[in-house]
């Protein structure tokens, strides 16, 4: 790790435009970037795959110990395995989407991953790292000295994701939208900013613009560095 490695938190609900934002954010400055919600999914993933029900919890939480997870945190394209199996494209299947948050609002399931994204945290090897979730700035990274709260109006950020999702209708996709954060929104909330937490709305916003709002607010904690 570097002697200075300046975590970025960025939280935000689906649609807000968090991940490509990140992805992007941690490219321009030459940081690693770090998907959290990822390793829920792939959580989800192999519960599933061992045959598991996602709502037994003393199941679910006895497979963490089993849970073999590797990401990359290349911003240019990270893989993410379980074990030997490389599960980059299947952790986002709409199945692993509609079942994610029976494992997420597990506390024990939470608690196991919050400290791996602290090592992997740790280990970063870049002068920073971009963290994107729903709690990063509150639980995984409360003294990160960048904070931000990525939102977008509902309708926008729905439009936007009906744009990326071309196989439902878009009705479908808000609905599964709404359904999702209200369950999320129950474990953690990342609708509002906690304190210290610098919100970015890009309800007004194209990509670029919001990219580079996320880079301004950096450079201006930064510069107290
Ligand atoms: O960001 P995403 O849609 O890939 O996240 C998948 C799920 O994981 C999402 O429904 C909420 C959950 N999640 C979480 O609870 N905490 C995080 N830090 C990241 C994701």
């Amino acid at each position: 790790m570097a002697d200075t490695l300046i975590v970025v938190a960025v939280d935000g609900p689906a649609g807000s435009g968090k991940s490509s934002v990140s992805k992007a954010v941690a490219k321009k400055l030459g940081y690693a970037y770090l998907d959290s919600g990822a390793a829920y999914r792939a959580f989800a993933w192999y519960v599933v795959q061992r045959g598991i029900d996602v709502q037994d919890e003393p199941a679910v939480i006895r497979l963490l110990a089993d849970f073999d997870y590797r990401i990359g945190t290349d911003p240019d394209g990270y893989a993410v395995f379980v074990g030997e199996h490389e599960v980059t494209q299947a952790i986002r299947d709409p199945e692993v989407t509609a079942t994610v948050r029976y494992v997420s609002r597990v506390p024990e399931v939470r608690s196991h991953l919050v400290e791996l994204f602290r090592r992997i945290i740790r280990s970063a090897d870049a002068p920073g790292i971009v963290v994107e979730g729903r709690d990063i700035t509150t639980v995984v990274a409360p003294d990160a000295p960048v904070r931000l709260l990525l939102t977008a109006e509902e309708h926008v950020r729905m439009g936007r994701r009906s744009a990326e999702i071309t196989t439902q209708t878009a009705s479908t996709v808000a609905e599964q939208l709404r359904s999702r954060d209200r369950a999320d929104s129950r474990v953690v909330d990342f609708m509002n900013a906690a304190d210290g937490v610098t919100t970015v709305d890009s309800t007004d916003l194209d990509f670029d613009q919001t990219v580079n709002a996320v880079i301004e607010v950096i450079h201006s904690h930064t510069a107290r560095i």
